[in-house]
């Protein structure tokens, strides 16, 4: 599947996390601490739980459900370790940030 549009740097400052639809899946786009963007699937791997009302704090996601706790950057598991978040493939290209939801990633 190509990059599609995500949303805009200016829509999502260092710290700051966004739900976006994208090609029919709901995307988690988060600015981490450092600048770091990822993106990942919108649900907890725990019980569907939608991320966006967790609380991110530096690097750290944790789920508003059950407390789960996550990377923000990589999104693997803290808390429990043996999960991790769905990534997707992210590129910037100029102010607009692009996810292609077919393709696993890294974040930037
Ligand atoms: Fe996220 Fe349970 S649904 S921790």
């Amino acid at each position: 599947m190509p990059f599609k549009y995500a949303c805009t740097l200016d829509d999502l400052w260092e710290g700051e996390m966004k739900e976006v639809t994208v090609d029919g899946t709901r995307v988690l786009v988060v600015h981490a601490e450092g600048g770091h963007i990822g993106a990942f699937a919108a649900s907890c791997p725990h019980q569907e739980y939608p991320l966006i009302d967790g609380l991110l704090e530096g690097n750290v996601l944790t789920c508003s459900a059950h407390l789960w706790q996550f990377d923000a950057v990589t999104g693997a598991g803290i808390n429990p370790s043996e999960c991790a978040l769905q990534r997707f493939a992210i590129k910037v290209e100029g102010e607009e940030i692009l996810v292609d939801t077919g393709q696993p990633g890294a974040g930037l």
